[in-house]
């Protein structure tokens, strides 16, 4: 499978924890956050009923599985269901996973991977 790389924006243009983009790339509607310093890809589209994560609050800590704790959770802001922005799991319904891309820096800008 081929991967492509589309550019989302300048990094001075996300430098602060929790600032957020929201970009079409290929037909996906992706959020890209900054979460302590880091920065995350998810589909800004919630599994649950399509709740637009770039407006969710990020929350702090959570249990995500026995060998793997975050900081890094998003909440969904229509019904308050929580993802570990990281990996994609769901703290609350392991079932409904939400997507995530890899995020890659160069020259001050980023891009998504799909
Ligand atoms: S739409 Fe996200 S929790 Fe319901």
């Amino acid at each position: 499978m081929s991967t492509n790389r589309y550019r989302i924006d300048q990094t001075s243009e996300l430098s602060e924890h929790g600032s957020r983009v929201v970009r079409e790339v290929n037909g996906i509607t992706v959020a890209v956050l900054n979460v302590e310093g880091e920065y995350h890809a998810i589909s800004n589209r919630c599994p649950h009923v399509g709740g637009p994560l770039q407006k969710g609050a990020l929350t702090g800590y959570a249990d995500v599985t026995d060998e793997q704790d975050t900081e890094k959770i998003v909440e969904c802001p229509w019904h308050c269901w929580r993802f570990d922005v990281t990996c994609g799991g769901n703290i609350d319904d392991s079932e409904y996973k939400l997507s995530t891309y890899n995020v890659e820096e160069q020259d001050g800008e980023l891009f998504v991977v799909l």
